[in-house]
């Protein structure tokens, strides 16, 4: 039996947007709406979906680097939304997050020995000058970056090698989950593959457990177990990648994953282009958010927001009216 190592239990993250003299809340943006999910230890659950669906608000939140409105995130047994800053400070240790750009999220004037210290010297994790050395040496080692980096800044290094140094700063504290969010979507596509294929490799030698979250599906699917499908803040469906390109059941899916080129022959699907923009997440639609943009809509999607179905155990989405297999 696989062990949950994190669980997600109906999150929600609400953004008041003030305005007027008087800075009263004018309008409210609802980014992450009633999202529940578990990821198993030692696994990788992936986020896709469009731009401002509330991916990052989602990942955030997990570290309660963003507070959450309600809900609750159950890590390793231990409900951390309900913990005091300093039962907080030391649960950080093992959840970490890696940043989309690797420019912006190093310090260009803190030398790479002292950016990988930084954590350390935090957590207390060393005693003595040389334990240090050995440790930050060790860490370059996991990243496959050379040991003479330690003296240099990140204006010396690619953009890759910065996503490697981020990694290996995350790894300083030995933890146990880390959010990826969008690591290579910053990157060359020749190095992207080399940065995911280090953190499949990182996972498998420490047990690390992700949340994935990327724009490019392809990546997505090879890094992940499991992928969860957003849309303006919701969860719509959830399954193995493999599931999600050939049985989609909500037509969102479907569009988001026909829009990706398949090279294989045998997997042929015809491209759905999805028609009228993206709802404004402070206004959505009534019903199922979707449901402007759908060509399966009927009346009932313009009620409620559907609950959840279950196709498997590893299956499930909300939609009233989910598409055949092959359809
Ligand atoms: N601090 C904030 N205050 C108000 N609204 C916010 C704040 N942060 C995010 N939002 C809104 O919440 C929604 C979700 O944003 P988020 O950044 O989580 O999306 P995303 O899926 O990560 O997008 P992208 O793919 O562009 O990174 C957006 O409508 C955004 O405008
Ligand atoms: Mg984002």
């Amino acid at each position: 039996m696989s062990e949950v190592l994190l669980e997600v239990k109906n999150l929600h993250k609400r953004f008041p947007i003030k305005g007027g003299i008087l800075g009263r809340e004018v309008a409210a943006v609802n980014a992450v709406n009633n999202v529940s999910f578990t990821i198993n230890k030692g696994e990788t659950l992936g986020l896709v979906g469009e731009s401002g669906c509330g991916k990052t608000t989602l990942g955030r939140s997990l570290l309660r680097l963003i507070e959450p409105t309600s809900g609750q995130v159950i890590f390793g047994g231990k409900d951390i939304t309900a913990m005091d800053a300093n039962e907080m400070r030391a649960m950080r240790r093992k959840m970490q997050i890696i940043f989309q750009d690797p420019y912006a999220s190093l310090n260009p004037r803190m030398t790479i020995g002292n950016i990988l210290a930084e954590p350390l010297e935090i957590h207390k994790l060393f005693r003595g000058k040389e334990e240090r050395k050995k440790r930050l040496f060790e860490l370059l080692d996991q990243v496959q970056m050379p040991k003479d980096s330690l003296n240099k800044y990140p204006h010396e290094f690619s953009g890759g090698q910065r996503q490697r140094i981020c990694i290996a700063r995350a790894l300083a504290v030995q933890p146990e989950f880390i959010v990826c969010d969008e690591p290579v979507s910053a990157l060359d596509v020749s190095v992207q593959a080399q940065v995911v294929n280090l953190l499949m490799d990182l996972q498998k030698d420490l047990g690390l457990t992700y949340l994935f979250i990327a724009h490019d599906l392809k990546v997505v699917e090879y890094i992940s177990k499991t992928v969860a499908v957003m849309y303006l803040g919701n969860i719509i469906e959830m399954a193995s990648a493999a599931e999600l390109y050939g049985n989609a059941k909500h037509p969102y899916t479907k569009a988001l994953f026909s829009a990706i080129p398949i090279p294989d022959p045998a997997r042929k699907s015809e491209r759905i282009l999805l028609e009228g923009d993206i709802p404004s997440p402070m206004n959505p639609p009534r019903g199922c958010h979707f449901h402007p943009r759908c060509w399966k809509c009927t009346e009932e999607c313009k009620g409620e927001f559907p609950s959840v179905s279950s196709l498997s155990e590893t299956h499930n989405f909300r939609c009233y009216n989910p598409l055949e297999k092959g359809e």
